[in-house]
């Protein structure tokens, strides 16, 4: 990254690394704008973004990726509107330290990334914490007002009606456990994960049309029940508040649609439940089950998963070794995680491989998932994983 640095600025005099990772949500999926529960696991996966101070009152932001420079004046930064680009990432980030009283210094970054854009695996979340520690360059801010400066830049920004799971679990995240998040409190926990098991996150390499404008109207499907539920329970001020036994009670009141989307949404947190005590108990089987009951929730009755990723979870629970799989992330795409004993990740990947080139004519992404540290400096560069 110096050679790089240097080769599009002239010096990398100053210069410091960041790094953010990327997540796989082991399970609780869309409950997250819903104030319930998730537990994902940060990647090895992440991106890294390297800064220098510049002289010349200019914020020059490069993407390796895109091989695209942008160019800001930073007096005027407050005032930039989306480009609808990858650089809203950044900017909007830029944008909500101000609003947070952090000066916006002129400098360069170089964005360098991992994580498979559109997959589900939160390379946007990576972007924005990764670039929110670059322009804070040192400076402190709690971790929790980090995630929550990020995740406003993806809303406000970006546009992006998102819960705070991603950027949450790429600043919290941790080598060797899950992270169970209270996305009402904020709080969370690390979860013991088996020995013998590990996760695989196959990609479908497809990203459909439809994941943004489905994900805004879930999300105000969901706000619709709210209001319905609280003429029978006027304490529910999210669908984290109804229990699934409430639910049932009145659920034939609800429009079918809303009531399908609020189902899954209440179960999904007492799946969440009941995941992290079978984990803890190492209970494989419980687990398994539980991912699997999780994708048949969202396939059907949240309505988010897609043929390719139905093929993966149903091809994955033919595969010995296999105890449970289901799609990741907001789906229409993206990827599954699969739940496989350790001994059997080798021949699972050969096979999941195998079918899915065979019956779509593409080769999907095969990512290992152990649980890795959340965001930090880079200090010393021979950490960096050598495909960088
Ligand atoms: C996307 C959003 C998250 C979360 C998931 C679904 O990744 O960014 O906040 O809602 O979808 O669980």
């Amino acid at each position: 990254m110096i050679d790089r640095f240097r080769a599009l600025f002239g010096t990398a005099e100053g210069m410091r690394v960041f790094r953010a990772p990327g997540r796989v949500n082991i399970i609780g999926e869309h409950t997250d704008y819903n104030l319930g529960f998730v537990m994902p696991v940060a990647l090895q996966l992440a991106t890294y973004v390297a800064t220098a101070p510049s002289s010349d009152g200019k914020l020059r932001i490069y993407s390796e990726h895109r091989r695209e420079m942008r160019e800001f004046e930073v007096m005027r930064i407050g005032a930039e509107l989306p480009a609808h680009q990858w650089s809203d990432y950044p900017v909007g980030v830029a944008q909500q330290l101000l609003r947070a009283g952090f000066g916006i210094q002129p400098g360069n970054l170089l964005i360098r990334s991992t994580v498979p854009e559109g997959s589900g695996l939160s390379s946007s979340a990576a972007l924005e914490v990764s670039s929110a520690l670059a322009f804070l360059n040192g400076r402190s801010l709690e971790p929790l007002e980090l995630a929550r400066v990020c995740q406003r830049a993806e809303r406000n920004f970006v546009g992006m009606p998102c819960g705070i799971m991603d950027q949450y679990i790429s600043v919290f995240g941790r080598q060797n456990s899950a992270v169970e998040i209270d996305c009402r409190s904020l709080e969370h926990r690390d979860v013991r994960l088996p020995s013998d098991i590990t996760f695989v996150a196959v990609n479908t390499m497809v990203k459909h049309a439809l994941a943004g404008s489905a994900y805004k109207e879930r999300v105000q499907e969901c706000a619709a029940a709210v209001e319905d539920l609280k003429v029978r329970f006027p304490n529910v001020a999210s669908l984290r508040d109804v229990t699934v036994e409430q639910f049932e009670s009145v659920a034939h009141l609800l429009p079918p649609v809303v009531a399908r989307r609020a189902h899954h949404v209440v179960t999904e947190d007492d799946r969440v439940e009941r995941f992290v005590e079978a984990s803890e108990r190492a209970d494989l089987d419980l687990m398994g089950k539980l991912l699997v009951e999780s994708h048949r929730s969202l396939q059907n009755d949240y309505e988010v998963s897609c043929a390719e990723l139905d093929f993966l979870v149903d091809t994955a629970l033919g595969i010995d070794g296999v105890l449970g799989s289901r799609m990741t992330g907001g789906g229409f795409g993206g990827c599954t995680v699969t739940m496989v004993r350790a001994d059997s990740a080798a021949h699972f990947r050969e096979r999941i491989a195998a079918a899915y080139e065979e019956k779509f004519q593409v080769v999907p992404g095969i990512y290992s998932c152990e649980p890795s540290p959340g965001a930090n400096e880079v200090k010393k560069f021979e950490t960096i994983p050598p495909e960088l």
